[in-house]
């Protein structure tokens, strides 16, 4: 059967793309972020998944208002980068694994979950940033394929954070029935703590990011069952992205070890950070 390696967290914020993409990843400004990440790509060097299975929200530009989906899953072979305004950026295209993103499909509408299905769709910097961090940016080819899933937090009704759980258990039920021995990580992607619109605008939390980094690991409870506005108050707007995060948690083990966790503020206007875990 399948295997998961382990769970990943980390913010994709879209402008440590261009950061890379500018060649600024060691300047005064980026490199205390940057460093964080040399744990997380040395872990994926020596862990060598063969699927990351990639949880993100798309911001507006592979999908619009006109229609939400709570949950899309990509059964893609391919997935191109998404033209975010400046055109596509020049890093290769994700193979998708195909078999098994349709297998965790069909096990989620099994268990009475009902996602949209995307066999065409472009991913944008909430996927294109996390794997560029972890694996760092390959010449032609990323070393995985991917499953991406897409999750709304850009436009209520967002989902709950026990939904988002939820989605992780049947995540972990899948790989563990899955008939390969291919190897899989799970990332969970956004926030932290953000507020990019209204009255708050440029809202942090820094002790909330330090608390939720602190305690994701071995006492997520604490975060499952807040609700979706208490994420907003405590994280911002945006920062409610780290309900994803809960996807990624809720595909481990109850009991964990952490073995990275880094945060910097702010990267852009975000508290930025993540975690490595492996089942304990
Ligand atoms: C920013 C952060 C995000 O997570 C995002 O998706 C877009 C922008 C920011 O802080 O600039
Ligand atoms: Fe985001």
């Amino acid at each position: 059967m399948a295997k998961l390696i382990g769970g990943l967290g980390t913010s994709h914020v879209p402008s440590i793309g261009v950061a890379l993409d500018k060649g600024q990843d060691q300047t005064d400004y980026w490199k205390p972020l940057f460093d964080g990440y040399d744990y997380p790509k040395q872990w994926m060097k020596e862990n060598r998944p063969d699927i990351a299975v990639v949880i993100f929200n798309d911001h507006g530009n592979a999908m619009f208002l006109d229609r939400v989906p709570t949950f899309t899953v990509g059964v893609a072979d391919k997935y191109a980068p998404a033209d975010e305004g400046w055109g596509p950026r020049a890093i290769p295209h994700f193979d998708g694994a195909e078999d098994f993103s349709w297998y965790f499909a069909d096990k989620l509408v099994e268990n009475h979950f009902d996602p949209m299905i995307a066999r065409e769709i472009d991913v944008d910097h909430g996927l294109q940033v996390p794997m560029e961090l972890f694996f760092g940016r390959p010449e032609d080819k990323w070393p995985v394929r991917i499953l991406p899933i897409w999750v709304n937090t850009v436009q209520f009704p967002i989902p709950t954070p026990q939904r988002c759980w939820e989605m992780g258990q049947i995540l972990r039920a899948a790989i563990e029935s899955y008939p390969t021995d291919e190897r899989i990580v799970v990332m969970g992607t956004g926030g932290l703590s953000h507020q990019l619109q209204g009255t708050r605008a440029g809202f942090l939390n820094e002790q909330a990011d330090r608390d939720w980094l602190a305690s994701i690991g071995n006492n997520p409870g604490k975060w499952r069952d807040l609700s979706r506005e208490d994420f907003v108050e405590i994280f911002g707007s945006e920062g409610a992205e780290l309900i994803m995060w809960l996807v990624m948690r809720g595909a481990m083990d109850a009991s964990v070890n952490v073995k990275h966790t880094h945060y910097h503020l702010p990267a852009s206007m975000t508290g930025a950070g993540c975690i490595v875990l492996e089942n304990a």
